[in-house]
């Protein structure tokens, strides 16, 4: 049995410096068999996974010596924290380390939408020159709404302030004096008032019960018809039955997705839809993330093991 068992693709000179004191092992696709996974954790004593392995109570119940989970990444949906300090096993995680990455990522899905990128791509490719075809919207003087002021959330925001986009968020907790948010100029309101202002909505909501499915037929229609909608936080969080209803009947214009219900999906009528502009949960995965958050969570997991401090803590215990 290694120390360190990998259950995602998580790799690099972090991890092999990891290797040189402890035993790895690295097994890509060991999150998808969730019964030799429990075989697997018995006597490690780290477990490094990104977001698809569900690390719940049947893990930590199974793992005899784990001390530390480093989650490679920043939601917890796919971590029962309350089951790990139950346990006394701590979690680590990768809060910002790829926050920009993942802010990039929702502005190009809104120009994308916003200009038919995808589209005008594909049939410019096909040997067309149709410039009448692909006619968009500016993003100067609209309004960006943020649901969920989180560091993502923030950074999004900012970048889209550099496109001369006016800033409006929602954020539950966060207050009105919010500095960050002061910064930007911009306006805490309720979601009603988000909703109704914003020609963009873009969604950095963590996938949690209060969460599930927040944007449902009713949030959809309170929409104005020309927003797009963007989402790279979690899929949970949207209805999409209700996401492809406001789609096809023109209640809100695009929308710009990173993240679905379930991954990978099983394709459906969102996948059929112009109007939308999908990428396979990539916002995070740039070399410069990656290595950010390799780097971070293999020290976090060495300094766990040495039993020290570690950076970026979940759980107390
Ligand atoms: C995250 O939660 O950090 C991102 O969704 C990327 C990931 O989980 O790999």
């Amino acid at each position: 049995m290694p120390d360190i068992l990998i259950s995602e693709s998580v790799r690099g000179a972090a991890v092999d410096a990891l290797a040189k004191k402890y035993s790895v092992e690295v097994l890509p696709e060991l999150w998808k068999d969730q019964a030799e996974l429990l075989k697997k954790v018995v006597d490690v004593k780290a477990l490094i996974v990104r977001n698809q392995t569900q690390v719940k109570a049947d893990v930590f119940a199974a793992a005899k010596n784990l001390k530390v989970v480093g989650r490679a990444g920043v939601g917890l949906d796919n971590v029962d924290v309350a089951a790990a300090t139950k346990a006394g096993v701590l979690i680590a995680c990768t809060p910002e380390q790829n926050a920009i990455s993942v802010a990039e990522l929702a502005m190009g899905l809104l120009l994308s939408v916003a200009r038919l990128i995808p589209q005008a791509n594909a049939d410019t490719k096909a040997g067309n020159w149709n410039r009448q075809k692909f006619f968009g919207v500016e993003l100067y003087g609209k309004t960006f709404g943020i649901v969920g002021a989180g560091k993502i959330g923030i950074l999004t925001a900012r970048r889209a302030m550099a496109f001369g986009m006016k800033i409006v968020a929602y954020d539950p907790y966060l207050s009105p004096d919010n500095t960050l948010l002061a910064d930007l100029g911009a306006k805490l309101m309720g979601i009603d008032e988000v909703l109704a202002e914003s020609d963009v909505i873009s969604c950095h909501l963590p996938a949690t019960t209060a969460t599930e499915k927040f944007f449902n037929a009713e949030m959809f229609g309170r929409m104005k018809a020309n927003a797009i909608f963007l989402n790279t936080s979690r899929g949970e969080v949207v209805d999409e039955a209700a996401l492809v209803d406001a789609l096809k009947s023109k209640k809100i214009a695009g929308a710009g997705l990173d993240v679905r219900a379930k991954e990978p999906p099983v394709a459906g009528e969102l996948e059929t839809l112009d109007n939308v502009v999908m990428t396979p949960h990539t916002a995070a995965f740039t070399a410069e993330a990656q290595l950010r958050v390799t780097n971070s969570i293999c020290e976090d997991v060495g300094l766990a093991l040495e039993g020290k401090p570690v950076r970026n803590p979940v759980n107390k215990v």
